[in-house]
């Protein structure tokens, strides 16, 4: 029987990475005390090494046990390949292989192919370790965005894409570009089971919370129209009803239909309100309160972000790390944005949150930035290599640990540390490294 057809996304050396993912892993993560802070306090991990095998070492104790992963994985620039591929030696794209260095460099055609073989199995890992409700977050550029879209597609089932938040990464304009200058980037996010994971919220903003100015027994409240309003719903027929306006006369719906059915409306009397247009036009109302159940009501999250920008990344890290350069930085403001969506975050402050490409610890800083906030308990896991040896690249790890441990020493100095969860604090972490 012919096999039935249907889209794949296909490269050179696909198989091929995904080979050794499920051998036996004869690494382990050696515990480094001395580069640690108040380690037999930690819960959070700082793990320098190797991603994949780390992730495969994780997945012993951590299989379906995290709640969020945030990467924001090297860009592939094309002909030159921005991340460290001496990962890809084991397992090479073969259009790759057959060419020379100096005939690679001379393609025009950008090869995704090395790129993807290294995403393959890291998202596999990913989505191994998420939790049923678990989301994951990437950060991507217009370059590779498409690319990543269908390899998660692949991994998590299309189904799963929750959304793209764009960032708006500058508002200068900057140089070197003829035809469209980048203003943006991508969080591309996957559920792991969409059906699962429980709606995204975040805390109303200022101007809205000032729009609640009336105040009754049950707290401050705002008045919002009672008729639905838009087209895109079809009219349910027991949505639509008349209702009787305090003189007697009676109020047919001005759109297609009320927000709540006729039980409804009766079984919540005490939240209608009534009120006459200058013109003499009755009009319904709701209350709205800001506080249900004693928490103030939030709102879902929309797919344009512009809180922050790199340069505010750039300067947190500058502030954090005696001057380091490093090339954009994430700021961790909006890794904080994002993971505060996710209701065991925001509810219950509580929560593993990991980073498998951590570089300079932007996400280390978010979770416990959040739980100074808010007293709570997430736990970050962050993975980062560390250069090989001769090598002028950066070294991001020791960057990434200098800024941990600065941000923790800050809050210890302006007040101690709050009570710990299960004898945990969220002032300390955890140094392992990889040892083969
Ligand atoms: C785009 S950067 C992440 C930047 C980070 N979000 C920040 O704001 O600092 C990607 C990081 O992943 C690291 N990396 C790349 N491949 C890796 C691997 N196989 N294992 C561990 N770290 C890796 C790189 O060294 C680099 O620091």
């Amino acid at each position: 029987m012919p096999t039935p057809q249907r889209f794949t996304l296909q490269w050179p050396g696909k198989q091929e990475s995904l080979r050794h993912l499920n051998e036996p892993v004869s690494a382990h993560l050696e515990p480094v005390p001395e580069e640690s802070l108040f380690p037999e306090q930690a819960s959070h991990l700082f793990l320098e090494g190797e991603n994949l095998t780390i992730l495969r070492i994780l997945r012993k104790e951590y299989q379906g046990h995290i709640d969020a992963i945030y990467i924001d994985p090297p860009y592939n620039t094309g002909q030159t390949i921005a991340f460290d591929d001496r990962y890809f030696n084991r397992v090479p794209a073969a259009s790759l292989l057959d060419d020379s260095l100096s005939e690679r460099s001379a393609k025009t055609v950008r090869d995704p192919s090395p790129w993807l073989s290294m995403m393959y199995p890291r998202l596999a890992l990913a989505w191994e370790l998420l939790k049923k409700q678990g989301v994951l977050f990437v950060s991507i550029d217009d370059r590779a965005i498409h690319h990543l879209r269908c390899l998660l597609d692949e991994v998590f089932g299309p189904e799963n894409h929750v959304g793209t938040v764009v960032w708006r990464k500058k508002v200068v304009r900057g140089r070197g570009h003829r035809h469209l200058i980048p203003q943006t980037e991508y969080v591309v996010v996957y559920a792991r089971d969409i059906k699962e994971l429980p709606p995204f919220s975040e805390p109303l903003t200022q101007e809205m919370i000032a729009e609640y100015t009336r105040q009754d027994e049950r707290g401050p409240y705002k008045l919002i129209p009672f008729a639905k309003s838009g087209t895109r719903h079809s009219p349910r027929p027991n949505l639509a009803y008349p209702i009787e306006a305090p003189d007697g006369t009676w109020i047919q719906c001005p759109t297609l239909q009320w927000r709540w059915s006729e039980k409804t409306f009766w079984n919540r009397q005490e939240e209608i309100v009534f009120r006459k247009s200058q013109k003499g036009v009755w009009m319904v109302f709701t209350k709205q309160y800001l506080y249900q159940e004693g928490r103030q009501r939030r709102k879902t999250p929309v797919s344009y972000y512009d809180r922050v920008t790199t340069t505010d990344g750039t300067r947190e890290l500058k502030d954090l790390s005696d001057g380091a350069i490093f090339d954009f930085p994430k700021p961790s403001r909006l890794i904080r944005d994002l993971v505060a969506w996710l209701p065991p975050f925001s509810e219950t402050g509580k929560g593993i949150i990991l980073d498998f490409f951590g570089g300079t610890c932007p996400t280390a800083q978010a979770v416990i930035d959040l739980n100074q906030e808010d007293g709570g308990h997430r736990q970050f896991i962050v993975v980062q290599d560390v250069p090989l040896p001769g090598s002028t690249a950066h070294n991001t790890a020791f960057v990434g640990k200098e800024r941990i441990r600065k941000v923790i020493d800050r809050y210890r100095k302006i007040s101690p540390p709050l009570p710990q969860d299960n004898g945990f604090s969220n002032l300390a972490f955890r140094v392992s490294r990889l040892s083969p």
